[in-house]
C-alpha cells in the first residue's frame, strides 16, 4: 500500500449534494473516502457511487445482527462495489463468519473484488466502567484483545483500533492484519471531540495501515491540499522502520 492508499476521508455529510461537494474538492486525493450511517441513510448506493468516482469506497456500517441479515447487507455492499467494510466483532463467531462467505460467494458472483472486512472490538466511546454496565468485567484491554482473537479466527482482515492500541496489536498479530485507525490530527488540529488522538506519523509507526480522518481534511479551506499534506506524513512516517 503507498501512502494515499492509506488515507480514508470520512464523508461525514447530510446529502448527497454535499458529499458530492467533498469528493469534488478532495479531487482524487485520498485512496478512500469512508460513507457512514448518516450519508447512507441519506442517499443510499448512490452515496457509494460518488464516493466511489476516484477513490474506494469504505462503507463504515459497524453491521451486527444475526448471521443472515449481515450475510445479506455484506452480499448487497459487495456487489455494489465496496472495498472495505466494518462489522462489531462482539457479534459472535458465526456472523462474522457468515460475513466473510458472503463476501466471497457476492464477489464471485458480481465479478467485482472482495471487500476488506475489519471487525469493531471496542467502541472508543466506551470506558471500563460502561462496559461492566454491558456484562463485561475484565475492561477495555482485555475484551480488545479478546476480540482480535476472535476476528482472526474466523479470519476477517483486521480490526479497527486507536493509534494506541495498534502497536500491542500489531505484535501479537504480525503484517498480515490490517490495522484502521481513527482519532488522527495534525499538530495543528483541533481535536473536536476526539479525546486521544494521534499524528498520521504516531499511527504510522504505531503499525496502523490505514487512517480515518474527517473533520480536519473535509472541513479544511482546501481539502485536496490538506489530504495532500497528511499523506506526505504518511509518508515520512514509513520512512522510518515500524515496531
Ligand atoms: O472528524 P473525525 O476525524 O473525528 O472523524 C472520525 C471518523 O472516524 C468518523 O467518521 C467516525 O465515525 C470514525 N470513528 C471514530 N472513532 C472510532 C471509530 C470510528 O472517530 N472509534
Amino acid at each position: 500500500m503507498n501512502a494515499r492508499e492509506r488515507l480514508a476521508v470520512a464523508l461525514d455529510v447530510p446529502s448527497l449534494d454535499e458529499a458530492r461537494r467533498v469528493e469534488e474538492a478532495l479531487g482524487g486525493v485520498p485512496g478512500w473516502l469512508k460513507v457512514g450511517a448518516e450519508l447512507f441513510g441519506a442517499a443510499g448506493p448512490e452515496a457509494i457511487r460518488v464516493a466511489g468516482r476516484r477513490a474506494r469506497v469504505f462503507l463504515d456500517l459497524k453491521l451486527h445482527d444475526i448471521p443472515n441479515q449481515v450475510a445479506r447487507a455484506v452480499a448487497v455492499a459487495t456487489a455494489n462495489g465496496v472495498g472495505m467494510l466494518t462489522l462489531h466483532a462482539a457479534g459472535g463467531a458465526a456472523m462474522l463468519a457468515a460475513a466473510r462467505d458472503a463476501a466471497d460467494e457476492s464477489a464471485a458472483r458480481s465479478g467485482r473484488q472482495r471487500p476488506i472486512l475489519v471487525g469493531v472490538t471496542v467502541l472508543t466511546s466506551l470506558d471500563d466502567t460502561a462496559l461492566k454496565e454491558v456484562g463485561v468485567r475484565d475492561g477495555v484491554a482485555g475484551q480488545v484483545a479478546r476480540l482480535v482473537e476472535l476476528a482472526r479466527s474466523v479470519r476477517l482482515d483486521g480490526v479497527v483500533c486507536s493509534a494506541r492500541e495498534s502497536a500491542a496489536i500489531r505484535r501479537r498479530v504480525g503484517p498480515d492484519f490490517t490495522l484502521v485507525t481513527p482519532g488522527i490530527r495534525g499538530l495543528a488540529d483541533a481535536c473536536d471531540d476526539q479525546a486521544r488522538t494521534a499524528t498520521p506519523g504516531e499511527a504510522i509507526r504505531a503499525g496502523s495501515d490505514l487512517l480515518v480522518m474527517g473533520r480536519p481534511i473535509a472541513r479544511a479551506s482546501d481539502p485536496a491540499e490538506a489530504a495532500a499534506a497528511v499523506i506526505a506524513e504518511i509518508e515520512a512516517g514509513l520512512g522510518v522502520p515500524q515496531g
